[in-house]
């Protein structure tokens, strides 16, 4: 049985550095679909990036031309984004709370939340969502996730990591799933379009481990026990990778709710 995390920004902020420096980027291919599904162009776009902790995507919707207000509540988290982000025009960080949004009404062209949305209200962030956006404005949700169904040694990992992690979520849990977004903004009132993007990661055997110190459920372990996991996980991934050079396959849930042209 999972013990669940309650208050997502302390435990991130415990591993901001690692998180940025090792958690996989966002493919090309994921913000064409967030395009294509939200119907917002990200060029010149007002983008809310709620849950931004270090920016990961922050810096990937700036790079198509978004300008973004990034908001997270881990102080810890939004420092490493300031460090790592510019912050001109094009770019605000605000410390604050996904379910009580400190924005007017009707300002933004698109509310995202990349990696992040599983730790807010699932009612009151989506009903503040619904209020920052402008008509025809849209809210979008990602995850980005280790295909385990696409090779054996990560189903493995993910078997190992539900034993030795209470906190453990992921697709070793029995009946896991997506967090449900897409019901939530369905209920919201919005229309809902959802795809997979797949993409393939190319990573150091060092990144990869950096990665797994900075799961939430390995950063809620004490030292010990993640010291432990760590010196075990690099002798696994030894046997599978004895150049040191991980190949991952990724996928990315993406869930889009567009809010109607009258409001
Ligand atoms: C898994 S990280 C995602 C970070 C970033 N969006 C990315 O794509 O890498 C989740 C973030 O949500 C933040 N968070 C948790 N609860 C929050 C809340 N109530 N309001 C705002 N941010 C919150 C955490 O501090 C953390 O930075």
């Amino acid at each position: 049985m999972s013990e669940r995390i309650t208050g997502g920004h302390r435990v991130f902020n415990r591993v901001a550095e690692e998180y940025d420096a090792a958690r996989p980027h966002y493919p090309e291919t994921l913000y064409q679909a967030l395009e294509e599904l939200s119907g917002v162009r990200l060029k010149g776009a007002l983008v809310l990036d709620v849950g931004a902790g270090t920016g990961i995507a922050t810096r990937g919707l700036l790079d198509r031309g978004a300008r973004v207000v990034a908001l997270d509540r881990g102080e810890r988290m939004l420092a490493v984004l300031r460090g790592r982000t510019a912050l001109d025009l094009q770019c605000r960080a605000v410390l604050g709370d996904g379910n009580a949004l400190p924005f007017r009404d009707g300002v933004a062209d698109l509310v995202v939340y990349a990696q992040a949305w599983h730790w807010l209200d699932r009612r009151a962030s989506i009903a503040e969502a619904v209020r920052v956006l402008r008509p025809g404005g849209a809210v979008a949700g990602w995850w980005n996730i280790e295909d385990a169904d696409k090779a054996d040694w990560l189903a493995a990992l993910e078997v190992r990591l539900a034993e030795a992690c209470p906190a453990y979520v992921g697709p070793a849990l029995p009946g896991w799933s997506m967090p449900p977004i897409a019901e939530a903004m369905a209920e919201a009132g919005l229309l809902v379009a959802q795809t997979w993007v797949e993409w393939t990661r190319s990573v150091s055997l060092e990144g990869f481990l950096t990665h797994l110190r900075s799961l939430s459920y390995v950063a809620a372990l004490d030292d010990r026990a993640v010291a432990e996991l760590l010196a075990r996980e690099r002798a696994e991934l030894v046997r599978v990778f004895p150049d040191g050079r991980l190949t991952v396959p990724m996928r990315v849930y993406l869930a889009t709710g567009r809010k109607g042209p009258e409001g």
